[in-house]
């Protein structure tokens, strides 16, 4: 993969942030221009996606200040309010909100032209222990967002675009001969399995989509985006990395709790979220993107080796991988064996060009770790 990012004499979280917000916002220029003057409403905008979602909107409004953007973050903070997004507060062009995505929206919300539903728990440990919360803020809270699409139409302020946050997850565990996959693929998932709560709310989020796009003639895009990491992603959330980085920063060996074989491609945030807003601005009405990235497809096994060899060189880390059995029984039920995205979609239809490997991703990920250890849980 070519490497845009530059990595000489990077020191500090404050560091990887700026350069990553200065990448994303010069992949964006025709995208964000386009949304200058316009209000856009992020659902769930305090969670990991959402930490470059609106630090690169405040990034261009900086830079940009005669083409700003006016942003709304709802979010139920179900999780604790993240630093980062204390210390945004102070931002003229941001309004944020507490607000579950589950009750009905505000009477008084007013006019945005642009909609991002991310409001959904998405860490697998975390789903599992709210299901219910998880499939109401992709079901219902999606319904609600999309009526609003539909009564702005009505009323004569049309949105310019929506983009509701689907998954990988919806493709379930594919059958080999359907790796790499592409969006036409139509999916192998469990109805009723322990992550079933999140894989079915999203795939019927998604018809629900396509349908209102269909009949009421609205732009609504959908992104299925391919296990995105990087800053942002909380230390206690229990996806792969930041467990592994945890054990890093802990100086203990890093425990995998599977036999680490199932395979992914890792996609930087940087990257992901410049595909979003591709898809909020320029996706076709009705339709699903993959993003992510087709290579380099790895075990979870050599991801941990990667983090153990980049943490020996950046903070002297001596540890080693080694195996443990969950004491969860369903820790590993329904997880698929390989996931892979096709992105040729994307690139064609949007000019989506992820360009940031592994390894500048994973080195600014450790550095922004480094800083932020710590995450409040609610
Ligand atoms: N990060 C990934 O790799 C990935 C992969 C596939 C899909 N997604 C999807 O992208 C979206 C964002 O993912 P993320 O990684 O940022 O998740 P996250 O869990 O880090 O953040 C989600 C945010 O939504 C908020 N939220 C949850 N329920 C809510 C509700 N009922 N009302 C209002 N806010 C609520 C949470 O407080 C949190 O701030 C989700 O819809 C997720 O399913 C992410």
């Amino acid at each position: 993969m070519r490497n845009e990012q530059h990595n000489g004499a990077i020191k500090s979280a404050k560091n990887v942030v700026d350069i990553d917000l200065a990448y994303i916002c010069r992949h964006l220029e025709q995208e964000f221009g386009a949304m200058a003057g316009k209000r856009l409403l992020i659902t769930g905008g305090a969670g990991f996606l959402g930490h470059y979602l609106v630090q690169s909107l405040l990034h261009w409004n900086r830079i940009q200040p005669e083409r700003a953007i006016t942003l709304t973050v709802y979010d139920s903070f179900i999780r604790g309010v993240p630093e980062w997004l204390k210390r945004c507060s102070t931002e003229s062009t941001l309004n944020v909100v507490k607000h579950d995505i589950r009750d009905p929206l505000p009477d008084n919300m007013g006019d945005y032209q642009y909609l991002i539903h991310a409001a959904s728990i998405a860490s697998p440990t975390y789903y599992r222990k709210f299901p219910i919360e998880t499939m109401d803020a992709n079901v219902n809270g999606l319904r609600s967002l999309l009526d609003y699409c539909l009564c702005q139409k009505e009323n004569g302020k049309p949105v310019g675009g929506f983009l509701f946050f689907s998954t990988s997850e919806i493709y379930g565990d594919p059958a080999p001969e359907s790796i790499p996959t592409p969006e036409t693929y139509r999916g192998n998932v469990s109805c009723t399995g322990p992550r079933a709560c999140y894989d079915e709310s999203k795939r019927y989020g998604e018809t629900l989509c396509v349908n209102f796009a269909e009949r009421y003639q609205l732009p609504i895009r959908i992104a299925r985006p391919f296990n995105n990491y990087g800053p942002g992603l909380k230390i206690t959330d229990g996806r792969a990395l930041p467990d592994f980085v945890r054990d890093v920063l802990a100086g203990r060996d890093i425990v995998l709790l599977s036999d680490g074989a199932p395979t992914r491609t890792f996609c930087y945030v940087a990257d992901a979220v410049v595909g979003y807003y591709k898809i909020l601005t320029g996706g076709k009405n009705g339709e699903a993107y993959n993003i992510g990235v087709e290579t380099p497809e790895i075990s979870i096994r050599e991801l941990a080796d990667r983090v153990t060899s980049l943490a020996s060189g950046l903070l002297g880390y001596k540890g080693k991988v080694v195996h443990k059995v969950s004491s969860d029984k369903d820790y590993l039920v329904d997880n698929p064996n390989r996931r892979c995205p096709v992105i040729k979609k994307a690139r064609t239809d949007l000019g989506y060009d992820p360009s940031i490997s592994l390894e500048t991703g994973l080195t600014h990920s450790l550095i922004w770790y480094r800083e932020n250890r710590e995450a409040e849980e609610s």
